[in-house]
């Protein structure tokens, strides 16, 4: 029995559920894909479902997507929808603690920061970090005994050492070996889906997460405060220097606080993200030999000399490895990290009949205000009716001599070459299209390029210095954060010209 009001026919159908204020939380909690895919083959792209007592309403497809993130702030806003949760981790002032219009500039000083000149610093940064990774915190220069190890504990470490070396800049990096590696943990523990689903709880990790909120916040103002006085180098390329001393269109400036705000944000933004992508794309890799081996030729021939010695490599060469960047598009696609996008809808939000007409086959949706209207574009990038072999990972798949990958996008291409200036640049406006891992329209991810060069380093050195292979099974997915992360991925690595695997399960 389904315990609600009988349904208004202008609004979306509601998912059959027997809970009234639980609703469909256990069901798209354990498995949102499952959950997704089943609904919209008895309900069509757009339903609703109700979770913790909120009404969520789905709108599935290239066009569903574009409904919530082609949306007009007058309609929907990711603010109403997040502050609660990122507010108390990120601060005030900043991201969704402020209007929309301040966050696009902020998204502006941000992309004034991730310039080709920045990254070309960047690449062997994140070269060394990753070497040192290796050879010293994880002691591989050393027969390190029995070891196998988990992907994702493994790239969590890894892709803060790196983010912080660059990005953040060196004296957060230098912090990690001390307290801020302790608040960062607490920070972290604060962005949940419990934190999303209940704000105010009266729990100790929510008083730690607020503490170390604060703590963070001053540890980035001593830096800005050491810097301005001469008492450390101002590193010129990171995040730190790009912020400092920007101003909004009115004049007001960006207050040191507001600096410090952001940094963590952009810290979260990239931390959990790029490490459930590197671990997914070893994972695979480890799983399909002849990928990886297809992946070292490669790199071999656009690294290695006659002699056998081995060139750096730079920004510029991560841009020339089309294999690469198929391997992190093709991972993009299967495991998006975040598998929801959720918008408060503001004002009635008309879904156009295009879309409702997987539905009711008539009759225009209303989605009311109140609502949360969720996109879901993981959805579009697993539907096999726009992938063949749509669960399979193949990253051959987008390259120019197979192409189904970019003939199925083109066949969007109407929709997606629209260009739009949002305040911090001309982007594709691209929010009907069926991939989008990194978001589209005004809330699109600025640190794609980013995070394409993290991974693309990171993943050259593994390539160029390990066999890697995969112990026990392929690993399920965990979807019990706000991550999509694997559960349980374990793999172990054998020094290239090395005959024995170094590290064992054994
Ligand atoms: C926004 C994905 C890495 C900074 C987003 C959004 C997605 C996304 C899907 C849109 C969220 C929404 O519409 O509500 C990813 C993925 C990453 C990644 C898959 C890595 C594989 C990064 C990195 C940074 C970053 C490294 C920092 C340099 C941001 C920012 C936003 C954003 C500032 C804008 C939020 C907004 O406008 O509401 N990202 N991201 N991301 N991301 Fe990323």
């Amino acid at each position: 029995q389904q315990f609600l009001a009988p349904r208004d026919p202008s609004h979306p159908p509601v998912v059959l559920h027997y809970f009234p204020w639980f609703g469909s939380a256990y069901s798209y909690g354990t498995d949102p894909y499952k959950f997704l895919f089943k609904c919209r083959a008895k309900y069509g792209d757009v339903f609703t479902f109700i979770m913790f007592g909120r009404k969520m309403t789905v709108a599935l497809g290239p066009k569903g997507n574009n409904l919530s993130l082609g949306g007009k702030v007058s309609h929907v806003s990711a603010e109403d929808a997040y502050t609660h949760l990122t507010t108390p981790v990120f601060g005030k002032g900043v991201v969704y603690d402020c209007p929309n219009e301040m966050l696009m500039q902020q998204k502006k000083f941000i992309k004034h920061g991730l310039t080709p000149q920045a990254f070309q610093t960047y690449a062997p940064l994140i070269w060394q970090e990753t070497h040192q990774f290796f050879e010293q915190e994880k002691g591989f220069n050393v027969y390190p005994g029995p070891k196998s190890y988990e992907a994702i504990k493994f790239f969590s470490e890894l892709i803060i050492l790196t983010a912080s070396r660059t990005l953040q800049g060196k004296e957060v990096r230098a912090g990690l070996t001390s307290s801020a590696a302790k608040h960062f943990e607490h920070l972290d523990k604060g962005f949940t889906p419990i934190n999303f689903l209940f704000p105010n709880l009266p729990l100790p990790s929510y008083r730690k997460r607020d503490k170390a909120q604060k703590a963070m916040s001053d540890f980035y103002l001593e830096i800005m405060r050491k810097r301005r006085e001469g008492e450390s180098d101002v590193d010129e390329h990171d995040m730190i220097a790009a912020l400092t001393g920007n101003e909004y269109k009115d004049g007001t400036p960006l207050t040191d606080r507001d600096v410090a705000h952001m940094m963590i944000a952009i810290l979260m933004a990239g931390q959990h993200t790029s490490s459930a992508t590197s671990s997914w794309t070893l994972l695979h890799l480890a799983q399909k030999p002849l990928i990886f081996k297809a992946l070292f030729e490669e790199h071999r021939d656009l690294f290695q000399n006659e002699d056998g010695t081995w060139e750096d490599v730079t920004y510029e060469s991560t841009k020339e490895m089309p294999l690469m960047a198929a391997v992190i598009r093709e991972t993009l696609r299967m495991h998006a990290p975040i598998h929801s996008i959720y918008r408060k809808v503001l004002q009635d939000l008309e879904v156009p009949p295009a879309l409702a007409a997987g539905g009711n086959g008539s009759r225009p949706y209303v989605v009311p205000k109140g609502h949360f209207v969720v996109a879901a574009p993981g959805v579009s990038a697993m539907d096999p009716k726009v992938w063949p072999d749509a669960d399979k990972w193949d990253p051959f798949r987008w390259l120019e001599d197979k192409g189904m990958a970019q003939e199925a996008l083109d066949s969007y291409s109407g929709a997606t070459s629209e260009q739009i200036d949002y305040g911090f640049g001309q982007v594709s406006k691209g929010t009907e299209s069926p991939y989008m891992p990194f978001g589209a329209g005004r809330h699109r991810c600025v640190g794609e390029q980013f995070a394409y060069l993290q991974l693309s380093v990171i993943m050259s050195y593994i390539v160029r210095n390990y066999d890697i292979q995969l112990l026990g099974a392929f690993p399920q997915t965990n979807y019990n954060t706000m991550i999509v992360l694997p559960l349980n991925g374990y793999v172990t690595f054998k020094k290239r010209g090395q005959s024995k695997w170094i590290l064992s399960t054994k």
